[in-house]
């Protein structure tokens, strides 16, 4: 089993990184069963920063984390995305595997159109064409290493199947190369809630720091949002970041006394000590290797070129049987021919516009198997039909709704069959 995640080198890591990302990662890093690839993903860092200074110093930050929090460079590859340069490579096949339409349905990209929308701009003012490729080169990240779990937080979640979609995509294509990846979300602390009860993240500016000072995280912690029940008066654990907070780094049965506390009336400011405690016992042994490793950056320089050099062991050959599979080949080998399966187009599934004597025009949606799953009724015109067709290609089974009375679905015929061919053709593009 590999595990395989990164982490984008703009700013400080914070708590919500640790609990979300690096603590699972090192936890997981230990299983004799499972191998694992972690890595500081520079060329994201791209995307959103331009600050040469920023991002080198946020490399060092990020990578001195991770080892302050226990990963064994030995037993893991930890290596910086920038220093693979198969990862842009494989970045340009997936690019040619990945419907346009797919992206523009990425959260990341959306919300900066949606941004501009609202205010009343150029949808894509000030969009770079990297932000819209941002799943394609993580999905370059993920594929490359055929890692099969990703441990990340929800909003990333689109990202590894979209990941999955250019494997199946690429595999249909070329044959079974890439293995598909799962996203695994750590279920109880997934988001941990910054000082202001939303999500932590730099985007809020409500994150605590993950390896400042002991009397600054005191202080941050006296600062998250409460409500202004007295000392006691019960408290509610429903909503209550600080809550949610402690039980990210609390055993059960601490946090089954807090629950209690809580009831019980216990004051805010009590609280927050006690949170504050929790935290600081967990964190303050890393915070001081983490100081030792900033002190010495050429050895964190040299650890990940070590890892660098493992990650290539495996990337530059499999690169190569990649290459070879989409017919980047040496002109003097012999001619392979088509790694595609014979019945490759028998496998996809398909819709079929026709004309019925009635004068109508219809369609229907079959899967791989040529099994009837959706029945149009008449249309007066074609371009209606292939309205309708467009519909369901770029919406889904939620399409279904709006053309309740246009399109039948055949009996015993699922809604995750139809779902399952529907999301063939938006992750497959123009077939
Ligand atoms: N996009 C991720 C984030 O911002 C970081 C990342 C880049 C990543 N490549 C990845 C995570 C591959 C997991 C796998 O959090």
């Amino acid at each position: 089993m590999r595990f395989l995640t990164g982490i984008t080198t703009t700013g400080t890591p914070h708590l919500g990184n640790y609990v979300g990302s690096i603590r699972p990662s090192v936890a997981a890093s230990r299983r004799p069963d499972v191998q694992s690839f972690y890595f500081l993903a520079d060329y994201h860092a791209l995307i959103k920063c331009d600050e040469p200074a920023r991002i080198q110093h946020s490399t060092l930050e990020i990578a001195a984390s991770w080892l302050a929090a226990g990963l064994d460079s030995e037993r893991v590859v930890f290596y910086r995305q920038s220093d693979i340069p198969e990862i842009p490579e494989l970045t340009w096949l997936l690019t040619c595997v990945t419907g346009k339409g797919v992206l523009n349905r990425a959260h990341a990209y959306k919300a900066s159109v949606d941004k501009n929308e609202a205010a009343d701009n150029d949808p894509d003012a000030d969009v770079t064409a990297g932000l819209f490729m941002y799943p394609v080169l993580m999905g370059a990240d993920i594929l490359m290493f055929r890692a099969h779990k990703v441990p990340v937080g929800r909003d990333q979640i689109q990202h590894i199947e979209m990941a999955r979609d250019m494997a199946l995509r690429f595999n249909h294509l070329y044959g079974e190369h890439l293995v598909l990846p799962e996203a695994v979300v750590e279920a109880s602390v997934a988001l941990l809630p910054g000082l202001d009860g939303r999500k932590m993240s730099k985007s809020y500016d409500n994150t605590v720091p993950l390896f400042t000072p002991r009397e600054q995280l005191r202080k941050l912690i006296a600062g998250i949002v409460t409500d202004s029940r007295a000392p006691g008066v019960a408290k509610a654990c429903e909503g209550s970041a600080l809550f949610q907070i402690y039980q990210a780094f609390a055993t059960d049965t601490e946090t089954a006394r807090l629950r209690q506390a809580y009831s019980d009336g216990i004051g805010w400011g009590e609280a927050k000590q006690l949170v504050f405690e929790r935290i600081d016992e967990e964190i303050a042994p890393m915070r001081q290797r983490y100081h030792e490793l900033l002190a010495r950056p050429r050895e964190i320089e040299a650890l990940l070129r070590d890892g660098a050099a493992k990650a290539r062991a495996i990337a530059t050959p499999f690169m190569a049987e990649l290459r070879h599979a989409v017919g980047l080949r040496d002109l003097g080998s012999t001619m392979v021919k088509s790694a595609k399966p014979q019945n490759a187009k028998a496998a996809a599934p398909a819709f079929k516009q026709y004309r019925e004597k009635d004068g109508g025009f219809y369609f229907k949606l079959l899967d791989g198997d040529a099994r009837l799953l959706l029945q149009s009724r008449g249309f007066e015109l074609p371009k209606d039909a292939a309205v309708a067709i467009a519909l369901l290609r770029n919406e889904g089974v939620s399409a279904l709704t709006g053309l309740r009375d246009k399109v039948d679905i055949a009996s015993g015929v699922s809604n995750g069959e139809i779902d399952a061919a529907l999301k063939f053709f938006a992750s497959h593009g123009s077939m």
